[in-house]
């Protein structure tokens, strides 16, 4: 039989929704695709300074208006997705799996003893689009000739973003939430074959997570950034995964 466009996502019975599992012992955890009831759960880590002193892009102070803003954007992204899938069953009843240039899930949640789904962060892949580059024009020539490379290229440069909820760091669920995302996701459904991320300098568990999922660390750069927060960043570590061919 063949295998359905959107695998190796499940289905929910209840939502209709795709999501990934992430394995034992983290089965009680799954990624799924963004809600607009996500907002005030986003509000509240976005206001959280163990999460928000490690993220260069969310405005601050964060509003309600401000994650209305954002799920609208990043949920356009997951449907575009989910419906390339869904068009994909139809068009290829042959089953050979098309890639995507998006995720349809990224949204992390756990499942609750009563079955209920308790948000828990946010990871996203996307092209890279080089944030320690402080010239504007190298930046900007690097990220067109990245974005304009077609899906499959193993050249183009992907990168993730990602966070979890304060009440449940140093549990191990980021790293096997960065280690599910690309073999099951990246790599097949997307033709993932190298990743960079940049991390603060003095984000030393962001950069750990990265190590223990197969990131070497390239360099640490220099930089001169002031977050909306107010504060100064002077460095980013570089890390890169590839592909093992
Ligand atoms: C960074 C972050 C994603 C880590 O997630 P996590 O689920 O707590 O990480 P894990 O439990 O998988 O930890 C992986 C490793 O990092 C280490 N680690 C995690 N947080 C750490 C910290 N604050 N300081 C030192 N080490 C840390 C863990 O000890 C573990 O290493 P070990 O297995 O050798 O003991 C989470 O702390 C977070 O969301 N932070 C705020 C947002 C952020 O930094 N995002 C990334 C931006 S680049």
């Amino acid at each position: 039989m063949s295998k359905s466009q959107f695998h190796p996502l499940q289905f929910d019975e209840k939502t209709g929704e795709p999501y990934l599992r992430l394995p034992a012992p983290y089965d009680n955890i799954v990624i799924t695709p963004p809600r607009m009831s996500d907002a005030p759960a986003i509000v509240s880590n976005m206001s959280d300074p163990r999460l928000y002193v490690w993220l260069e892009g969310p405005p601050h102070p964060y509003l309600p208006q401000d994650a209305d803003y954002w799920l609208t954007n990043i949920k356009a992204e997951t449907d575009l997705a989910i419906e390339k899938l869904r068009r994909a069953s139809v068009e290829k009843p042959d089953g050979s799996l098309i890639l995507v240039n998006e995720s349809p899930v990224r949204t992390i949640r756990e499942i609750q003893e009563d079955g209920s789904e308790l948000f828990l962060g946010d990871i996203t892949i996307v092209r890279e689009r080089w944030p320690d580059v402080e010239d504007q024009e190298a930046k900007q020539a690097l990220a067109n000739a990245n974005a304009k490379r077609e899906l499959g290229d193993p050249e183009i440069v992907w990168c993730f973003g990602d966070y979890l909820a304060a009440s449940h760091h140093g549990k191990g669920i980021m790293s096997a939430v960065v280690q599910t995302f690309i073999r099951d996701w990246a790599v097949p459904r997307m033709g993932v074959r190298q990743l960079r991320v940049e991390t603060f300098a003095d984000n030393v568990g962001s950069r750990r997570v990265f190590e223990k999922s197969g990131f070497v660390h390239e360099k640490t750069v220099s930089v001169n950034k002031v977050l909306n927060s107010g504060r100064t960043i002077t460095a980013m570590d570089v890390l890169w995964w590839k592909a093992s061919q």
